[in-house]
């Protein structure tokens, strides 16, 4: 049977597209991302999407899977997570990244038993270091997941080296001791994501916005984010802004974990490494990042009462309970500001008293001692009234009953938290 010279040309030329095409499967979005938005990124970013032989990648033997790296298809949907019977325990490691010269001898003191998993970013001969130390925190998390991925406990809680700083949570004396004490294991699991910090700000309710141009100091990371997102979730369209509470302390269960394929995090680590963006730039990137990764919400912003309640278990009762506790604190912050000021003009007449005629001084009036004494009154009264409230809130977040009516959860006879 003679085949037509010109059929036989087309059905060669479509052999040819369709060969071209799915060599290109899996690259072509990056191309077209390439091209059309992350100008001057490309090679970059193909490189990590594209095993080359050299690197001996295991992935090589099926280079055009098309969830190769997990990128393709439906974002991971969330589910909220089943908690184990009441009383169940819980697997957990606390990972932490710190350098060869952190002092991390708080962990065994304060929280004796709990297994931690220690990367020093500093200290390639370290038993666990990240393969580069860039990004801030973001490296270890993202390592730690790939190198442990097979193995995970029931929660992660990933925290920085310090016990104490300004972006822990304040309600618990800004003590990384206490959070991880009383973090709920079943809210977490519940939950699947959980930051860390309830404060709000910084970070909170609206922070990192896709249309910024120009580089602020207070987010030097905004101006980058677009670029960065097009990057590390080149097929999903931007969220309206990301927002969660700051600082990158946050516990995920390895369920949800699990929702996401080990090679998308290698992908996020690869692009961590490989971007020109400063360590500083794509740390903070990333950590505005994470609640998009494990949830798929661009913010995650729950309210303060609830975040301390259902969480920590310190539960003042509702909204309005947490308020007028957080108000009392403000107004406290008042009169200590106003008795810094007295102090002050109280030091500076001491001071001019001394090189002045004893007509002078009298002329000139002392600062009133009686307001000294009021305002050291009406602190010491709001100090002890935020204990009791504090304390009261804790016991009844010790109730699984009203922890859950708070964060208006069902519950009957016989749940737990
Ligand atoms: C960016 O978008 C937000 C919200 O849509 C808007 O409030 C803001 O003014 C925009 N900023 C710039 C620089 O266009
Ligand atoms: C008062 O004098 C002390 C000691 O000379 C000095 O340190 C302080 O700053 C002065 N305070 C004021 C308010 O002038
Ligand atoms: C003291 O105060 C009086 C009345 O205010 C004034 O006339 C006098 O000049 C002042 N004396 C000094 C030394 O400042």
């Amino acid at each position: 049977m003679r085949i037509p010279k010109s059929a036989l040309q087309l059905s060669i030329f479509a052999l040819v597209i369709v060969l071209i095409v799915s060599l290109h499967n899996y690259t072509l979005p990056y191309l077209r991302l390439g091209a059309a938005k992350v100008g001057g990124f490309e090679e970059t970013v193909l490189d990590s999407s594209t095993p080359s032989p050299s690197q001996g990648d295991s992935n090589l033997e099926k280079p055009f899977e098309a969830d190769q790296f997990g990128l393709e298809g439906q974002r991971t949907r969330f589910q909220p997570g089943i908690p184990k019977v009441p009383g169940s325990d819980y697997s957990r490691v606390m990972v932490i990244p710190r350098t060869k010269d952190e002092d991390i001898g708080w962990i065994a003191e304060e929280l004796p038993g709990l297994e931690i998993s220690v990367y020093v970013v500093d200290e390639p001969n370290a038993p666990l270091h990240p393969p580069k130390n860039k990004g801030h925190e973001v490296m270890v998390y993202l390592s730690y997941i790939i190198d442990h991925y097979d193995n995970l406990p029931d929660i992660i809680v990933f925290m920085h080296a310090h016990r104490w700083t300004y972006h822990n949570n304040e309600l618990l004396g800004a003590d990384a001791s206490q959070m991880i004490q009383r973090l709920s294991n079943e809210h977490v699991i519940r939950e699947g994501f959980v930051n860390m910090r309830c404060n709000w700000a910084p970070g909170c309710p609206k922070w990192l916005f896709f249309n910024s141009t120009e580089e602020l100091m207070s987010k030097q990371e905004e101006s980058y984010l677009a670029k960065s997102w097009s990057e590390l979730f080149p097929l999903e369209p931007f969220p309206p802004y990301l927002a969660q509470p700051c600082c990158a302390q946050f516990a995920v269960s390895s369920e949800r974990i699990y929702s996401i394929p080990r090679s998308r995090f290698a992908f996020y680590r690869d692009w961590m490494i490989k971007t020109p963006l400063t360590d500083y730039v794509s740390g903070r990137i990333m950590e505005y990042s994470w609640q998009y990764i494990f949830t798929g919400k661009g913010a995650m912003c729950p309210a303060e009462h609830l975040c301390y309640c259902d969480a920590f278990g310190i539960c003042f009762g509702g909204s309005t309970q947490y308020e007028h506790f957080v108000q009392l604190e403000d107004r406290k912050k008042e009169f200590e500001s106003d008795l810094e000021k007295w102090k002050e003009a109280d030091q500076l007449f001491r001071n001019s008293s001394a090189d002045r005629t004893p007509d002078e001084i009298s002329n000139s009036t002392a600062p009133d001692q009686k307001q000294q004494e009021h305002l050291q009154e009406q602190i010491g009264m709001i100090e002890k009234e935020r204990e009791v409230l504090k304390k009261r809130a804790m016991a009844r977040g010790d109730d699984p009953r009203l922890r859950a009516e708070e964060c208006g959860r069902t519950w009957t006879e016989g749940d737990g938290f």
